[in-house]
């Protein structure tokens, strides 16, 4: 089978870099995603001679059109691209009572509008070829309301329901969906957990592999630390029930007028 290519956004550091180099181990030739050139450049060389596979990268902003256009084109025109992941996020703005508005928009072209332009073009080349998959790290944070990091976690349980709805419309033509679902994971993204308990923090070594292992399963939704999963797929079934309540002619009896 010819080699197939994995497209990691994020890749210079933290997760991304763990996925570039667990992918790396299993024989997927490489495009790492990211700013910083310098350290895309020293995973590219010391992955590329550990592991015999090819290893290019594409230094961009993906918070600029022209860098994120970069990306979509290659992702677009390379067939031997299989797998993306999405792993380029950041967390910022504070409370939303702050106003730091030029941050939260910053924010959001990432964890939002970038993640969702690369799922929309892999969706529409894997889909047409019949197979391929797509990773996108969404967070525990989509469970969690938090008025600290209000607009991130907005973000995280943006991308949880969009990897819900996008499994809909690609799995009948082949492609998997994956949204991993970390609680705090060991990376520079939290200055490596410096103040946070211990028991509440994972290496971001066992959270990919668990991810990974995650996504041989075939889970949509994988939470890398929830023991219990039937809580996940309760919540899961009962939001599904809902579905037929949420929009009928006439409004609950509870709201007729008095
Ligand atoms: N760490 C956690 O506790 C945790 C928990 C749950 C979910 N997550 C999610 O996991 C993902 C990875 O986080 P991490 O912990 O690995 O964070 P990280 O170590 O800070 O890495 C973030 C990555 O995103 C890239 N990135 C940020 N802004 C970018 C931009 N404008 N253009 C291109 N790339 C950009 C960075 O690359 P450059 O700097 O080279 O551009 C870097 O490679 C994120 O989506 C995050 O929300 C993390």
């Amino acid at each position: 089978m010819a080699a197939q290519t994995a497209l990691i956004t994020g890749a210079s550091s933290g997760i991304g870099e763990i996925y570039a180099d667990r992918l790396a181990k299993r024989g997927y030739d490489l495009v790492l995603v990211g700013r910083n050139a310098e350290k895309l450049q020293q995973l590219a060389t010391s992955l590329a001679s550990s592991h015999g596979i090819k290893v290019e990268r594409i230094v961009a902003d993906l918070g600029e059109p022209a860098g994120l256009a970069r990306v979509e084109r290659r992702l677009e025109a390379d067939p031997a691209i299989t797998l993306l992941v999405n792993s380029a996020g950041l967390i910022g703005g504070g409370p939303l009572s702050a106003g730091n508005l030029d941050e939260l928009s910053s924010m959001l072209n990432i964890n939002v509008v970038a993640l969702t332009r690369l799922a929309a073009v892999a969706a529409k080349v894997f889909a047409a070829r019949g197979n391929g998959a797509i990773v996108n790290l969404a967070s525990a944070m989509a469970f969690i309301d938090t008025p600290a990091a209000a607009a991130y976690a907005a973000s995280k349980a943006y991308v949880l329901n969009l990897s819900l709805s996008l499994d809909l419309d690609v799995k009948p033509q082949g492609v998997q969906v994956q949204a991993v679902l970390p609680g705090y994971t060991r990376t520079p993204m939290i200055s490596g957990g410096a103040g946070l308990p211990a028991e509440i923090v994972m290496d971001a070594d066992a959270m990919v592999d668990a991810a990974l292992a995650g996504f041989d399963a075939g889970e949509l939704v994988t939470i890398p630390s929830l023991e219990a999963v039937a809580a996940y797929d309760d919540w899961a079934e009962r939001r599904v029930a809902l579905r037929p309540h949420l929009s009928l002619s006439k409004p609950a009896s509870r709201y007729a007028a008095a």
